[in-house]
C-alpha cells in the first residue's frame, strides 16, 4: 500500500558513484532507483519497458514505442543522450534529449520523458528532468525545448517545476484516443 502524501519521505537523493553520473534515488513509496546513462546492454530492458506501457500511459504519447525506434534513439550516443531509470534488472524510467546537426541548431536539443506506469506520481519524472538539466549545461547545450499535449497537466506540472516556459500553442495538432484533436504546448528551458 502507498503511503499517505503526508508521510511520504522527501524525495532524497545521494551520490551514487563520486563523480559519476548514476544517482541512487529513494522515491515517493521508499522502492530505490538508480539513474544512470543508457548503455547497449540496457537495450532489452528498454525495450520491455516501453512494451509493457498502458494505454493510459501513453495516452498523451505518440505511439509505437517498438524495437525500431528505439534503436533509432539509441543510434547516436555521441550527439544523443538517453538517460534510464533502473530498480532492479527493470527499466522504469527513460529521458531522450536529441540535437539536429546543424550548426544554426548549436545547443539546441529537444527531449521527451516516460515513466513505466508503475512509478509515475513517485517523484521520479521530477528528478529526471533535473538531471537531464545537469547533463546538458555540463555539455554546453544552449536550449532544451519539447512538446507537449495541452490535456497532459502532470507532464506540464513537472517541466514548469524544473524551468520550462510555456512559449506557445500549436492548435488541434494532435490527434487522441478520443478520435478528437488536441492543442500542443511548445515549452523550453534556455540553459
Ligand atoms: C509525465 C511524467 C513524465 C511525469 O513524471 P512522474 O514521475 O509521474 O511525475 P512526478 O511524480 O515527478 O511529478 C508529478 C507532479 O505532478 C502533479 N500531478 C499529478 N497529477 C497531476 C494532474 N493531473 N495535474 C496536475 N498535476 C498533477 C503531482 O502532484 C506532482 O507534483 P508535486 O511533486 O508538486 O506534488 C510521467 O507521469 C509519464 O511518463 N507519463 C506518461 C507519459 C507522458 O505523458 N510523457 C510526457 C510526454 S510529453
Amino acid at each position: 500500500m502507498r503511503p499517505r502524501r503526508s508521510e511520504v519521505a522527501r524525495l532524497c537523493l545521494t551520490s551514487y558513484r563520486k563523480g559519476g553520473t548514476n544517482k541512487a534515488a529513494t522515491l515517493k513509496d521508499g522502492r530505490e532507483i538508480i539513474l544512470t546513462l543508457y548503455r547497449l546492454e540496457d537495450k532489452e530492458a528498454l525495450v520491455s519497458m516501453y512494451a509493457g506501457m498502458s494505454p493510459e500511459a501513453l495516452k498523451w504519447g505518440m505511439p509505437p514505442y517498438d524495437r525500431a525506434r528505439i534503436e533509432r534513439w539509441t543510434s547516436d550516443l555521441t550527439n544523443n543522450i538517453n538517460l534510464i531509470a533502473r530498480s532492479e534488472e527493470r527499466v522504469v524510467g527513460h529521458l531522450y534529449m536529441f540535437r539536429t546537426p546543424y550548426e544554426r541548431r548549436k545547443g539546441v536539443a529537444d527531449l521527451l520523458i516516460y515513466i513505466h506506469q508503475d512509478f509515475q506520481d513517485l517523484g521520479l519524472g521530477t528528478r529526471m528532468m533535473g538531471k537531464a538539466i545537469e547533463i546538458a549545461k555540463e555539455r554546453g547545450f544552449h536550449r532544451l525545448g519539447l512538446t507537449v499535449v495541452a490535456d497532459n497537466e502532470r507532464a506540464i506540472n513537472v517541466y514548469e517545476k524544473v524551468g520550462f516556459k510555456r512559449e506557445g500553442i500549436a492548435r488541434e495538432t494532435f490527434y487522441g484516443d478520443d478520435h478528437r484533436y488536441h492543442d500542443e504546448v511548445e515549452m523550453g528551458l534556455l540553459l
